[in-house]
């Protein structure tokens, strides 16, 4: 079955992003002018993907408002004559048309996925998260539907993560399958949400692409809140694998963490030097500093 439709959770508080994300949400942010959540969508548009479904919550507004037509600024725009800057700003609204589900209290992952639920139906869908910002020559949920349509089974995108830093992310324990990925898709035997350093099963850490199956509604139903009050779509998924096949793909390209402070300001930095408007100045400006 195709992929035609993806969920994007963008009801978190970004706290790991104050004070910035205080009365705007963290999906608004720019990377040089785009904020964060175009970078995604047009990933997922450019895999082949035209339903849009965005899970949002209070304070926001301005993601619906950024993809909406804004009549107003058009009309200044087209009156000044700044036709580039008008193109830009219709290519926004005329991207996609999006749906927007609200998520009224923040319970996790997995119970934002579950508010999906009506929008998704009975077919297959990816999974989008907006601090995960990944720039590759194919897009990076291009290569998930690729697994999928081979494995026909929920996949997990992840990345090799050394050191203490793989407790901040969900953990998978796998076994490589040979198939014409080259090594890059494991079979998923456990999973784990976060643990500690001494426990994590590998070095395996999922980022934020996933294609799931539909049944992964039901067992996200049944699955109970954690210490932190959450349903985590991890814990959903360890339910979801003793029904059937789960895979991860370790996926081929360069992730930013852009939910981190430092990880926003490196794709910032990164994404700037490959403007062709911008990348050669920016790039003379950086090679003169002194630290
Ligand atoms: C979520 C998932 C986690 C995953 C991470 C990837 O965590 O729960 O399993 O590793 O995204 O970015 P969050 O970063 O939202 O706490």
């Amino acid at each position: 079955m195709k992929i035609r439709k993806a969920v994007f959770p963008a009801a978190g508080l970004g706290t790991r992003l104050l004070p910035a994300t205080k009365s705007q949400p963290k999906e608004m942010l720019p990377l040089v002018d785009k904020p964060v959540i175009q970078y995604v969508i047009e990933e997922a548009m450019a895999s082949g993907i035209d339903h849009i479904i965005i899970v949002t919550g209070r304070g926001k507004n301005a993601i619906e408002d950024h993809f909406d037509v804004s009549y107003e600024l058009e009309r200044i725009l087209e009156s000044r004559g700044k036709t580039d800057l008008l193109e830009q700003v219709q290519a926004i609204s005329k991207m996609v048309s999006i749906a927007y589900v609200r998520q009224k209290e923040a319970l996790g992952l997995g119970h934002a996925i579950l508010v999906a639920k009506p929008l998704v139906g009975n077919e297959p869908f990816a999974v989008l998260l907006g601090d995960d910002i990944i720039d590759a020559e194919v897009p990076c949920t291009q290569q998930m539907i690729s697994v999928f349509e081979k494995h026909q089974s929920s996949v997990l995108a992840t990345q090799i993560v050394e050191g203490p830093d793989i407790s901040r992310y969900g953990v998978i324990k796998g076994q490589a399958v040979s198939d014409e990925f080259s090594g890059r898709t494991y079979r998923v035997e456990d999973l784990v949400e976060k643990p500690a350093f001494s426990e994590a099963p590998s070095n395996l850490a999922i980022i934020g692409r996933y294609i799931l199956t539909p049944e992964i509604f039901e067992v996200l139903e049944r699955t109970g809140a954690d210490k932190g009050g959450e349903i985590q779509l991890t814990n959903g998924l360890r339910l979801l694998r003793e029904k059937q096949p789960l895979h991860a793909y370790r996926f081929e390209g360069k992730r930013y963490d852009a939910g981190d402070k430092l990880g926003f300001l490196k794709a910032t930095v990164e994404f700037a030097l490959k403007r062709s408007d911008l990348g050669s100045d920016f790039a003379d400006y950086l090679r003169q500093l002194r630290f």
